[in-house]
């Protein structure tokens, strides 16, 4: 396909002119005035267009071309304008380049002089747009240092920045290392509270005695050791986003005090009469089922729908279409430019094992392997063995069906017999067939009991 040009004049010698000029190189618009030339702007989509400034009613002066440049510009930013001037009229072009012209050229046209203008123009149009579709790539691929180009994904992403504009509490479901933290981090900054503080609170990792002061603080004296007054993190949250991490492990007193702030946003200290007011937005998370834990009274159930106004539900990695090479890829130039080595990529048997596992620990499961297997490459290549994945298919490769179901079998015993220290009545219930058959397949392998 050529590229498409757009001839805007009203002298139809010249037109002719330019046309059987360039027409070998170019695909060639015309048009003489200014609707006819946004017309084919609109429909043709030319990358570069040729605009006379003098256009008819008003062939003597500027403003038609003026405005015809205005309009193109407004239905594609990224059209190419090459002013066509008198040679008298040097300040319209060099006013028309002020306002979003690529070029001029004073007539008579030197068509040589044009075929080098154009060359340029069309070149740097090209590297404009594959810029912009890279950027918009690299936009949708990476939000908030959340990558992700799976359906899955972007749907999270698009709900995030719904939620982050309002102040309900969210409440952020999903197994172990799906990026829970990062997805509360991405609503804070996202948000409008982002210029105060994000607090975090991890439920889990604090004992329930001290916990309690944790969150709400304490008066002086409130108990043995309390010497001095201290704000809980709910107060350091104030005007800004609490995250409460791992909530679901919360015992009932505390889901009835943290109730209580969400109903009034109000809360007290231990030991203190004061009742204050906190103005924080509250963002949860948790990695057990909490309606399991409210059918089994462990979790309030009025404090699940305060907390949960919106539920962000993050997928497993092994469900998020395509993410796990896509993300295997970026994670791997990243920790090796950051170690400096040159590892450029993932061997084809170590892509294939990255895709079948099953990712029980998930993204953070996938950053570990690859930041052990930067340490661990030798070559330029990543292989299963680096990223520990060392999958069980790469010792059947080029064998057929039988050799491998028998290196497969031959495997599995063996590996009974070491656990069972060669009893085979074990070996043999643990494998659920009976001695005799066990004793065959011995046999018949090739294993030996010890
Ligand atoms: N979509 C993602 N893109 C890039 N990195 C991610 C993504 N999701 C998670 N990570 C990374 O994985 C690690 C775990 O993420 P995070 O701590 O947010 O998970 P989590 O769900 O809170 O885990 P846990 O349940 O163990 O608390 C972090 O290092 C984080 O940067
Ligand atoms: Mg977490």
């Amino acid at each position: 396909m050529k590229p498409r040009l757009l001839i805007i004049e009203d002298d139809e010698n010249l037109r002719t002119q330019m046309k059987w000029a360039l027409a070998q190189d170019y695909e060639i618009f015309m048009a003489e005035d200014r609707l006819s030339a946004l017309k084919v702007v609109k429909e043709e989509r030319p990358t570069v267009a040729i605009l006379d400034l003098g256009l008819p009613p008003r062939q003597d002066e500027a403003v038609e071309g003026f405005s015809a440049l205005a309009h193109m510009l407004e239905e594609d930013a990224l059209i190419k304008v090459i002013i066509i001037t008198g040679h008298d009229e040097r300040e319209y072009a060099l006013q028309a380049i002020n306002e979003g012209a690529y070029d001029f050229f004073c007539k008579p046209v030197q068509i040589d002089e044009l075929k080098i203008v154009l060359h340029r123009a069309f070149y740097l149009s090209q590297l404009e747009r594959e810029h912009g579709e890279l950027q918009q790539l690299l936009s949708k691929e990476s939000f908030e240092g959340m990558l992700g180009t799976s359906p899955q994904m972007q749907e999270v992403f698009t709900l995030i920045r719904k939620v982050a504009t309002t102040n309900a509490p969210v409440l952020i479901v999903g197994e172990n290392g799906t990026g829970k933290e990062l997805a509360a981090r991405a609503i804070y900054r996202q948000g409008a509270r982002k210029e105060h503080p994000f607090v975090v609170i991890n439920c889990g990792a604090i004992p329930e005695t001290l916990l309690e002061s944790e969150l709400f603080g304490h008066e002086k004296g409130a108990f043995t050791g309390a010497h001095i007054q201290r704000k809980g993190r709910i107060e350091a949250a104030q005007g800004g986003t609490l995250f409460l991490d791992e909530v679901g492990e919360l015992s009932p007193t505390l889901q009835v005090k943290l109730l209580r702030f969400l109903q009034e946003h109000r809360i007290e200290r231990v030991g203190g009469r004061e009742e204050i007011f906190v103005d924080s937005r509250v963002i949860a998370a948790t990695n057990t089922d909490l309606e399991q834990g409210m059918r089994e009274g462990r979790f309030r159930e009025d404090l699940y729908y305060r907390l949960g106004v919106v539920v962000i539900s993050l997928p497993p990695l092994r469900d998020r279409e395509g993410d796990i090479p896509h993300l295997a890829k970026v994670l791997l130039q990243r920790y090796a430019s950051e170690s400096k080595k040159k590892i450029t990529a993932f061997a084809p048997q170590a892509l294939r094992a990255l895709e079948t596992h099953s990712w029980p620990g998930n993204v953070r499961e996938l950053e570990n392997r690859i930041k052990r297997a930067v340490i661990m490459a030798d070559g330029p290549l990543v292989g299963p063995a680096d990223i520990e994945l060392a999958s069980s298919y790469a010792k059947y490769e080029g064998r057929s069906l039988k050799e491998a179901r028998e290196a497969l079998e031959r495997d599995f015993i063996q590996r009974s017999l070491a656990k069972n220290k060669g009893n085979i009545t074990k070996a043999a219930a643990e494998l659920n067939v009976s001695r005799p058959t066990l004793y065959e397949l011995m046999e018949k392998l090739g294993i030996d009991k010890k």
